[in-house]
């Protein structure tokens, strides 16, 4: 099948290419500006420069790929950038999605976005996909408009939510995790807040969902996540643990007081059942996840 992937540069747009690739689907990778993916000469594989936010730009790379999926995992992913620069967020994140979503229907691609927990006000926790969204942060405000856009769409469509993705950053933006190994490394200290909960996801587990959702066509909401509930602060420490480094540099926080320009929402995390069912979804432990993260770097 073929597959356009919109920031395919990204941190999840590593993975899924790589993925994608191992399962012989057809690759089309999409970002913004030159390539930072390691997947060149392969008959499989090509990488188009797209800016999501040139609407001319999109259709002519449509009109040549015709893909039959389109997964549109870029944006404008840290919530405090966003906070900050609401226009160019919007334009991103919102008016990207349009734009991707118009040319998709010009080829009636299976559409998929990857949005966030942040949907959610994060006052009750454990969300289902039928839960009402309420988002309480500009982010969020953003990845729910572009939801309900993908929901006005006249073909197949799927939106897979996930929250707090974890790994090893090979391209695209750093984690919680590959922060605390930074940070510790040079002897600095690091503030976490444990006042939030959240179900924290391996990148490789999302993109495994992603593939899944794709070689069934499954339509609809879907929850993709870890299981385990734990806050950033416990996240911090079990990292510190696991790569033996200093954890009493891990300084425990809570939201209060700790000054960030776009709010969180205080407890999130998903209930994934619904992947499970309708696609066999099964995610690491955070245990697991943390040794699939460091392999070979203690
Ligand atoms: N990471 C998380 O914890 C998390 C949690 C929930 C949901 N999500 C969602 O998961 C998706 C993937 O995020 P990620 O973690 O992989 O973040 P990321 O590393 O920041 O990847 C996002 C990618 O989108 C690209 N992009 C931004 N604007 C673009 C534009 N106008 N045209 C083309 N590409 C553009 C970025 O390009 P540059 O590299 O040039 O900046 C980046 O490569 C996002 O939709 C995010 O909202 C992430």
């Amino acid at each position: 099948m073929s597959v356009l992937i919109t920031g395919a540069n990204g941190f999840l747009g590593y993975y899924l290419t790589d993925l994608l690739l191992q399962k012989g689907h057809q690759v089309i990778a999409t970002g913004r500006g030159e390539c930072r993916l390691p997947f060149h000469g392969r008959q499989d594989f090509q990488y188009i420069p797209m800016d999501f936010t040139e609407p001319a730009a999109i259709l002519s790379v449509f009109e040549r790929c015709k893909p039959e999926t389109v997964v549109h995992a870029g944006a404008m992913s840290k919530p405090d950038d966003c906070e900050l620069n609401q226009e160019l967020a919007f334009n991103i994140n919102v008016q990207g999605t349009a734009n991707v979503l118009q040319a998709s229907e010009k080829h009636q691609s299976f559409f998929i976005l990857v949005s966030s927990d942040f949907v959610f006000d994060g006052e009750r926790g454990m969300y289902r996909e039928h839960d009402k969204p309420n988002p309480v942060s500009y982010y969020g405000s953003t990845k729910l408009q572009a939801e309900l856009a993908v929901q006005q769409y006249i073909f197949d469509w799927s939106i897979i939510r996930t929250v707090l993705v974890y790994g090893r950053p090979i391209t695209g933006r750093s984690n919680l995790l590959s922060i605390v190994k930074e940070k510790l490394e040079k002897g600095e200290e690091y503030c976490v807040v444990d006042d939030q909960l959240r179900t924290p996801t391996y990148v490789e587990d999302l993109a495994t969902g992603i593939a899944a959702v794709i070689e069934i066509k499954a339509k609809g909401i879907f929850h993709v996540s870890g299981e385990e509930v734990l806050t950033p602060y416990q996240m911090a420490i079990r990292t510190a643990e696991y790569l033996k480094l200093d954890s009493s540099l891990i300084k425990r926080v809570t939201a209060a007081d700790f000054s960030q320009p776009a709010k969180r929402p205080p407890r999130t995390g998903f209930v994934i059942d619904k992947a499970k069912k309708q696609f066999g979804f099964h995610p690491v432990s955070f245990e697991i996840g943390l040794e699939k993260t460091f392999n070979g770097q203690k």
